[in-house]
């Protein structure tokens, strides 16, 4: 993969890189879109990180599809597939990470103690290896974007981070590997998370600022749903992640939720029309 990134940079061309874990979906393949857009070649990764899920999370099951995943990114006109096993990733001995302090520790980071630690440790890895020019991100994650976009700063990088938008199934959940886990019942319940999301964005438009009041609202749509139980439900600072008394600023609407025995995770990114256009540079 070295070798081949090396050629692409000597040639004076644009490398762009979507690092994914594989059972992919449309919301993975509009990111290799975007990256067709500005990049030739284009290098999708397949890699499910072992470091990034905690002892009681679900590596073992995660799915696992690969060939259809090949075929998916072959239409999508990728140039090249990195799929690497894990034992070339980590050797016997591996003992470097990244963690990208602060921001790692909310939300997610509470909830999947080491999580960021594992994700920022391989997307380090990914960038070292392929150096590219570009690399995609979705907002979906958008804890998860901010953690590597603060790493690329921080850490001098020569890679653009770029996030692109959330792409949903026409009822509004998400999309997401994971749903793959949801039965039918629970597939119709996990619409809660947009439902809520939704609840919160009308509140906002009839002018609640007060981050209490819209939590109420958030916990009043997730709790009437019966096979949905609340991780957190909280509005938080776009730039630190840090729970907000009032929206003023940028900030974002962050789910995670159990559906049955899936965690389900959402945001709305909600960038209030009084804000300053200081605070706008936030914007993906
Ligand atoms: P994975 O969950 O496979 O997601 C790969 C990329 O696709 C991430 O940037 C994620 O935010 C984006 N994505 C997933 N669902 C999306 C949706 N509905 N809309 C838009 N983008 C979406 O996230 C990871 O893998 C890993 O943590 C990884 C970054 C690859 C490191 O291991």
């Amino acid at each position: 993969m070295k070798e081949r990134a090396r050629e692409a940079r000597a040639e004076n061309r644009v490398i762009g890189l979507v690092p994914t874990m594989g059972a992919l979906h449309r919301g993975h393949l509009e990111l290799i879109e975007r990256a067709k857009r500005d990049c030739s070649p284009v290098i999708a990764s397949i890699f499910v990180n072992p470091k990034q899920f905690g002892p009681n999370e679900d590596f073992s099951k995660y799915p696992r599809t690969f060939e259809s995943d090949s075929e998916k990114l072959q239409q999508a006109g990728v140039d090249a597939l990195f799929a690497p096993e894990a034992a070339e990733i980590y050797p016997a001995g591996f003992s470097a990470y990244v963690n990208v302090e602060g921001l790692s520790e909310r939300l997610e980071g509470r909830s999947r103690p080491g999580h960021f630690r594992g994700v920022a440790t391989v997307v380090m890895k990914f960038l070292q290896i392929v150096q590219p020019h570009f690399a995609y991100f979705g907002r979906k994650d958008a804890q998860q974007s901010k953690i590597i976009m603060q790493m690329a700063r921080d850490l001098n990088l020569d890679t653009e981070i770029v996030v692109c938008p959330i792409v949903r199934e026409p009822d509004g959940l998400a999309l997401s590997s994971r749903n793959a886990y949801l039965n039918a019942e629970e597939r119709h319940a996990a619409t809660v998370l947009h439902r809520a999301l939704e609840a919160a964005r009308n509140e906002l438009a009839a002018g609640v600022r007060d981050a209490l009041q819209l939590q109420a609202v958030l916990h009043r749509v997730l709790g009437a749903e019966r096979f949905a139980r609340v991780d957190y439900a909280e509005i938080v600072d776009a730039k630190t992640f840090e729970p907000v008394t009032r929206v003023g600023k940028p900030c974002y609407v962050v789910l995670a939720v159990f559906v049955g025995k899936t965690r389900l995770i959402d945001n709305l990114y909600i960038e209030p029309k009084e804000a300053s256009s200081d605070d706008l540079e936030i914007r993906f």
